[in-house]
């Protein structure tokens, strides 16, 4: 075994994820241990606790049967503990190996559930487990970390999508950039799903700039001060997308409004904001705290939007209703609800993107001002892209919804 000074860096000792789909569940389950030991030691009480003769980090993990190295690489009688916390602190300090495993466990999590070694949901749910718990640590030690740099204080993403500008063979692009993780800075509320960027809103924000005149996006339906609101908008992609898009639509005012109801994911959406449009400029940007199940509809909110706009929000069977309810209270007489629904075909999930017809068919439902009742104009089936979105995701589903 090589001395602890030559602890081999994730960097060289991960699998490829390009073998996930070859490796066992032991395997995957080692590696992922191994990371822990690295990234989540045990408290240094525990450690000083080891006694000469198990002073190794063997100890602390498994031994790795896909070698991690930094477990591995110990020769127990001649390193003491102090010099291998040496040599797992310098490689825990190395913002190039973070920035591997922050990408190699992204990636890992995006497949994890196309990976043969991981096809019992006790096994791939202890390694999305594992995987988070590591993930999680990184935003919560870099909080703290005067020596790393801004880079490793945040999952920043950057996608650039291609606006097809209606009338022109003009191409621009929409480029956006988005602060996008697993878990909050402060937080380890796991409803922080809108923390993290889904599959859906990456798609919608692409069929969106392909083909704005699919979705109205162009004049003179768009009028040229629209007004636009996202519900359970998370990083908020499809709203900055919309942000960027608006001014080459031929609008002169607009008003993007980005909402959610999580305290966390509402911080995050203004940081988001904020990077994207720092100037003001032709469209206001604005957040508002919008809870699908008790709205209150105050400024921003208090006048209807001419669209209404949301991605993957229906993952519990109350969802569609709500999103009816507020969506009947929120949409202008000559407003359209594009709503993009992710189809989830297996675990607790299964079915629930079916709810949203039955919502919208329902005779008991409210009506609007008027009388007329939001109805469900046209559905869509989306296939699923590779390599966006997570693997438990299926397919989508496009609503287009409007009053009848
Ligand atoms: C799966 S995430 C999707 C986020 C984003 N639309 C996307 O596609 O990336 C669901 C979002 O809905 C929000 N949400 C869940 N329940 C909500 C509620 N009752 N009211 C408002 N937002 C809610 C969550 O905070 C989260 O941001």
């Amino acid at each position: 075994m090589a001395p602890a000074g030559c602890l081999l860096p994730p960097s060289s000792s991960l699998p490829p994820l390009s073998t996930l789909q070859k490796l066992t569940e032991e395997q995957i389950l080692s590696a992922l241990q191994g990371l822990s030991a690295l990234y989540c030691p045990l408290p240094a009480s525990v450690a000083f606790k080891l006694s000469p003769e198990n002073n190794s980090l063997e100890h602390l993990a498994p031994p790795p049967l896909v070698d991690s190295g930094y477990t591995s690489g110990v020769e127990d009688d001649s390193q003491d503990v102090e010099n291998v916390e040496q040599s797992l602190d310098a490689l825990r300090a190395d913002g190039f190996e973070r920035n591997f495993v922050e990408r190699w466990l992204t990636g890992f999590m995006a497949r994890a559930y196309d990976v043969p070694g991981l096809s019992s949901e006790d096994a791939r749910d202890r390694a999305l487990d594992q995987a988070s718990w590591v993930l999680e640590s990184f935003v919560a030690n870099t909080a703290d970390d005067d020596e790393l740099d801004d880079e490793h204080t945040h999952f920043t993403r950057e996608f650039s999508f291609n606006l097809s500008v209606p009338g022109s063979q003009e191409e621009v692009p929409v480029q956006v950039q988005l602060n996008d993780g697993l878990a909050g800075k402060n937080s380890t509320d796991c409803d922080d799903v809108g923390l993290q960027s889904w599959g859906a809103s990456i798609v919608l924000s692409d069929l969106m700039c392909a083909e704005p005149s699919r979705f109205g996006l162009t004049q003179p339906s768009l009028g040229t001060s629209p007004r636009i609101i996202e519900l359970g908008a998370g990083t908020g992609l499809v709203s900055l997308v919309l942000g960027a898009m608006l001014p080459h639509l031929g609008t002169t005012t607009s008003d993007v409004i980005a909402t959610d109801y999580h305290p966390a994911v509402l911080e995050n959406l203004r940081t988001n904001i904020a990077a994207n449009f720092p100037s003001n400029g032709p469209v206001a940007m604005h957040t508002s705290l919008l809870d699908w199940s008790a709205p209150v509809l105050d400024s921003p909110l208090d006048l209807p939007a001419d669209m209404l706009i949301a991605t993957d929000v229906v993952y519990a069977p109350e969802h569609a209703i709500w999103l009816r309810d507020c969506a009947t209270r929120l949409l202008s007489p000559d407003g359209v609800f594009w709503l993009l629904v992710t189809v989830r075909q297996n675990g607790k999930f299964e079915g629930i993107s079916d709810t949203v017809e039955a919502a919208f068919a329902t005779t008991d439902r409210p009506r609007g001002k008027d009388g007329r009742l939001l109805t469900i104009l046209d559905s869509e089936k989306l296939e699923k892209r590779s390599r966006v979105g997570r693997g438990d995701e299926s397919g989508y589903r496009l609503f287009r919804v409007g009053w009848a």
